[in-house]
């Protein structure tokens, strides 16, 4: 079995009356790209704070790398980045020192410091704002630095909230090969976001939550072909006629076109999935009623 890199036991949030995180179970595989994707309200935000050490659950647990975020912050904080939804405010502060101030509080030793901020500028493509204030940066360019931030100590972990929001397409599609690069160095990477297309391509495996519970968890395809019993598949044949069938698994799809190809000899022009991707289970599996 491969180690969890986070870990969550029937993790519980109440404010008041209101349970944001209801019993959540998580196990995200160490080396993953753990998508967790709700409707607003999910309680997505809650949870990632909880594991950041920012918010103390009411009950239940969670760990990281191991350590528990609400007996070990310090540990929990050596070993993950964390990117929140919302950028703290840290005016008179030039976008270099924001980033100091972080090695800082790391504990990186100074003398690394400079080439440090150099190279996550250029990762995150800001070094033309090294000198701007921070507060005077776009809201994407926050994103940037927000997720620069997150790596300044080069985490296992990097538990990322909604890091595509406010992006443009090209630093958008920056941040998918970064993510991709990051899982490549065996980091574990946790990621909200409400584009599920992206979330799809990226994503080895997705949980979705709604109401502060789990509905589904698991690799995209497999969750769909799970609560639907199969996805659709959809043949057409030379003369026009379209055939379809509910197929569940990949090896089923591929006995499906041998058996009409070779075994039936029909003379197939298509052969498609049809696209009821992560979006449509979305819609499926939430009900979309805010608490
Ligand atoms: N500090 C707080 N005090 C009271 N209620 C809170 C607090 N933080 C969150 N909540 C509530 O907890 C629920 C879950 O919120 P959370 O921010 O975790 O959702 P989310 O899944 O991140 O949603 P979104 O997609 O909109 O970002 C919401 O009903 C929210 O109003
Ligand atoms: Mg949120």
């Amino acid at each position: 079995m491969t180690e969890a890199a986070v870990r969550t036991v029937a993790l519980t949030k109440r404010y008041g009356s209101l349970t944001a995180v209801d019993g959540l179970d998580l196990e995200i595989p160490k080396g993953s790209v753990f998508g967790l994707i709700g409707p607003n309200g999910a309680g997505k935000s809650t949870t990632f704070a909880i594991l950041a050490s920012i918010v103390s659950p009411t009950a239940g647990r969670a760990e990281v790398a191991g350590f528990d975020p609400s007996s070990d912050a310090r540990s929990v904080r050596r070993h993950l980045g964390y990117m929140p939804d919302v950028l703290g405010v840290y005016d008179n502060l030039r976008v270099d020192e924001y980033l100091e101030f972080f090695a800082a509080a790391h504990e990186l030793r100074r003398s690394s410091w400079t080439g440090l901020v150099d190279g996550l500028l250029e990762l995150v493509g800001l070094e033309v704002k090294r000198e701007a204030m921070v507060e005077s940066l776009s809201r994407g360019m926050k994103q940037r630095l927000a997720l620069a931030r997150a790596l300044v100590h080069d985490p296992d972990v990097l538990v990322l909230d909604e890091p595509a929001s406010g992006l443009d397409p090209r630093a958008r599609v920056e941040l998918r090969t970064l993510l991709g690069e990051l899982r490549a160095m065996g980091k574990t990477v946790v990621i909200s976001s409400h584009i599920l297309t992206e979330m799809e391509e990226m994503c080895s495996h997705v949980a979705i939550m709604e109401a502060g519970r789990l509905l589904a968890s698991g690799e995209p395809a497999e969750i769909g072909d799970r609560l639907r019993g199969g996805h659709q598949v959809v043949v057409r044949l030379a003369g026009g006629e379209v055939l379809r069938y509910t197929v569940t698994g990949e090896e089923a799809q591929r006995d499906l076109l041998h058996r009409l190809i070779v075994d039936e000899g029909l003379p197939v022009v298509e052969f498609r999935e049809e696209g009821a991707g992560l979006e449509q289970l979305f819609m499926d599996v939430t009900e979309g009623t805010l608490q």
